[in-house]
């Protein structure tokens, strides 16, 4: 409730300029969706926030502070997108008993374009995985998500044991493909929106060999999750599972 209160005071502010519209909140399905759909009528005859009159320059972008617990970007990185992630964690189980505990095997999830919030609007942009992680995927891919309208950029999936970030979407669409490893991780801060077993903790994924065009995607941060996190135990729980979870990914390159 804390973030929403925070997301209030942000778009109370932000109505003085072009500020974005959220949408589709009968998605929503507990509370929120009251709290939010009200924001959400107080804003809707501001500006859409692709006004063209918006800066979308990723130059002015800048990691969560929280994220200051993993490796600075090197000189010579910059951000070029941060994508809105949102879909599962994979797991897997040895025995459906308290004696095994869940091994994570790779995610799949859609990312979402939100380089131009998290340019004007850093404060939002934290906000934005802990609203999706309660809403549905559109069913149609090429639709935007909600609740800030954005497009899908690409998509986040493991290749064997290899985390893959291609942001191939369309045939005019080809922004190339980062291929990471794990370089460090930070447990997700208190406020996280923890879903049924904790937020998934915060990552910096280097790139390696296979990220085309070679060269160009340095690493990703994955910042500001929401939920992912199995069972403490496998009891009572099949061989594989998932769990649904948000994130923001930054990805840095050059
Ligand atoms: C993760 O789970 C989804 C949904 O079951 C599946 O489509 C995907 O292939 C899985 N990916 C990995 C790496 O396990
Ligand atoms: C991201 O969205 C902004 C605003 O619509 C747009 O200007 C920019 O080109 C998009 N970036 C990509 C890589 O699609
Ligand atoms: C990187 O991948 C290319 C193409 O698959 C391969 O030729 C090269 O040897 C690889 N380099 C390293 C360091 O693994």
């Amino acid at each position: 409730m804390h973030s929403i209160l925070f997301l209030a005071s942000c778009l109370a502010a932000s109505t003085v300029s072009a500020a974005p519209v959220f949408s589709n909140l009968y998605d929503f399905s507990d509370d929120v969706a009251e709290y939010l759909g009200r924001v959400s009528r107080h804003i809707s005859r501001v500006e859409d926030i692709f006004d063209s009159s918006l800066s979308c320059d990723p130059t002015s972008v800048t990691l969560p502070s929280f994220a200051s617990g993993l490796p600075a970007p090197t000189d010579g990185q910059r951000a070029l997108y941060v994508a809105l992630g949102r879909g599962t964690q994979n797991y897997t189980c040895a025995t459906s008993t308290a004696d095994s505990e869940p091994v994570a095997v790779g995610a799949l999830a859609r990312l979402y374009n939100a380089t131009c919030y998290a340019a004007n609007y850093p404060d939002m942009i934290e906000l934005l995985p802990a609203i999706a992680y309660r809403m549905r995927l559109p069913n149609d891919e090429s639709s935007p998500m909600a609740p800030a309208n954005l497009n899908l950029i690409g998509h986040h999936f493991f290749e064997g044991k290899v985390p893959v970030f291609n942001l191939d979407t369309t045939a005019q669409r080809q922004l190339g493909v980062a291929k990471v490893k794990k370089d460090a991780d930070l447990d997700a801060p208190d406020t996280a929106i923890q879903g049924a077993n904790g937020a998934v903790s915060w990552l910096y994924l280097s790139a390696v060999n296979g990220t085309v065009p070679n060269g160009r995607y340095t690493g990703v941060y994955r910042v500001d999750t929401a939920g992912g996190s199995p069972p403490k135990t496998c009891e009572g729980l099949d061989a594989q599972f998932t769990v649904e979870y948000a994130a923001n990914y930054y990805i840095y390159g050059q």
